[in-house]
């Protein structure tokens, strides 16, 4: 190699010596030197337009690209909001494809309070021993403010509370409440129905007026599914019964339970908070067999869905179900939240778990669970009277 490039550099001096040597060719040179500078110099040229022109183009085509993947994005948006309207299509297909849905994964481990904390009592900045929770699309929550035989509603960082039913002691008159474990809120009318456990009904409000729903039932949770049936769960018969709303005139049916106080897969012992899902699965918090429980829709047995802990006296009350089909649970026995998954032995602590207290990483019996709109994680902390918000992070 090193030989080749000498040899080479030998030749270029050979020929620069025998140009100088004859003026003629000399001349020659310099012409054909000129004619090469002009032609360098224009190929200098046309290689900037056209450099010029190939940046300017690719700008254009990719812009063009942002648009119409702009334009792609508008409408994947607008198929999912076409698939959340209507209840009977599937909307895991398009949960995947959408990047803006908060995702229930984690949530802040210190909760901050947003409603009571200020100890034990009826000031309307106060709560005691609040059970069932609802949350409104403002973020308003409503409180079966169970020993205060009240139903407060605290507005979307309200310092205190107002009573939107009873508050005037223990008893049956239309403006008392005795013991009162759940309220939930019908986003259609605004009216509110609650499990008025002690005077044995169920109750509903709407403009002003009371309305007995249901009678002689030792209610405990409520909830409402998208087909306009109401399920309440009765802690003295052992199981979940359900009406078509505005049809109380009858027994309802059983979803639930039904055969007696007992842990077989057909029983319940002192079921407490229910949930239904888009399938009008019923989820129960069997609050003595210490067990989550599912009833498919007509199913006559239950399955298991938080791994079974018997006598571990976890004590399940709040009970919630993602759209990922993720199963949440307030065990008030060890002062946690729990996420399980049908068919999976291991659950995990989604928040608390440090033990019986009052700090803001704990809790002292939770109860009832809810999520809002963003994904924020509300607890009814009984004992600690207040409602924490444990709040998601995206
Ligand atoms: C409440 O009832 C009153 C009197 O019947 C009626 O005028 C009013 O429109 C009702 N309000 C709502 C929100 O239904
Ligand atoms: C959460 O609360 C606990 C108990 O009060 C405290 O020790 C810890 O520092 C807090 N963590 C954060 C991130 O604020």
């Amino acid at each position: 190699m090193i030989n080749n490039n000498r040899i080479g550099v030998d030749n270029d001096s050979e020929t620069v010596t025998s140009n100088a040597a004859q003026p003629k060719k000399l001349c020659e040179y310099l012409k054909r030197r000129k004619v090469m500078c002009i032609t360098f110099i224009i190929i200098v040229l046309a290689i900037i337009i056209t450099i010029s022109i190939v940046i300017v183009k690719t700008k254009k085509t990719n812009s063009e690209q942002t648009s119409t993947i702009e334009e792609t994005t508008i409408q994947i948006t607008e198929k999912i909001e076409v698939t959340t309207e209507s209840p009977t299509t599937s909307t895991s297909t398009t949960t995947s494809t959408t990047p803006s849905k908060p995702k229930f994964n984690k949530w802040k481990q210190n909760a901050s309070t947003v409603a009571g904390g200020n100890g034990e009592g009826q000031q309307l900045n106060q709560l005691y021993a609040p059970v069932g929770i609802s949350i409104d699309k403002n973020k308003n929550i409503f409180i079966a403010d169970r020993l205060n035989h009240r139903i407060v509603q605290w507005k979307y960082n309200a310092k205190e509370g107002q009573i939107i039913v009873g508050g005037n002691g223990q008893g049956h008159q239309m403006d008392q409440l005795n013991e009162p474990t759940d309220v939930i809120v019908d986003q259609q009318d605004y009216s509110i129905i609650i499990a008025d456990q002690g005077n044995t009904r169920v109750i509903q409000w709407l403009n002003q007026t009371q309305q007995i729903l249901i009678h002689n039932i030792v209610c405990y949770g409520l909830t409402m599914d998208k087909h306009g049936f109401l399920y309440v769960s009765d802690w003295e018969k052992n199981e979940v019964r359900r009406w078509k709303m505005g049809e109380y005139n009858n027994e309802g049916i059983v979803v639930a339970g039904g055969n007696g106080q007992g842990d077989q897969l057909n029983q319940l012992n002192n079921p407490t908070f229910i949930f239904v899902d888009e399938e009008q699965s019923v989820y129960v918090s069997d609050h003595i067999n210490d067990r989550v429980m599912k009833w498919r829709k007509d199913a006559k047995t239950g399955v298991i869905v938080d791994g079974g802990n018997v006598n571990q006296l976890f004590y399940p009350q709040g009970v919630i179900v993602d759209d990922l089909d993720q199963i949440y649970v307030a065990y008030s026995g060890n002062d946690r939240v729990m996420r399980w998954r049908e068919g999976k032995e291991e659950g995990e602590t989604v928040v608390g778990g440090n033990g019986q207290g009052h700090q803001s990483n704990q809790m002292f019996s939770p109860c009832d669970l809810s999520f809002d709109d963003e994904g924020n994680l509300y607890v009814a902390d009984e004992w600690n009277h207040r409602i924490q918000k444990f709040e998601i992070i995206l």
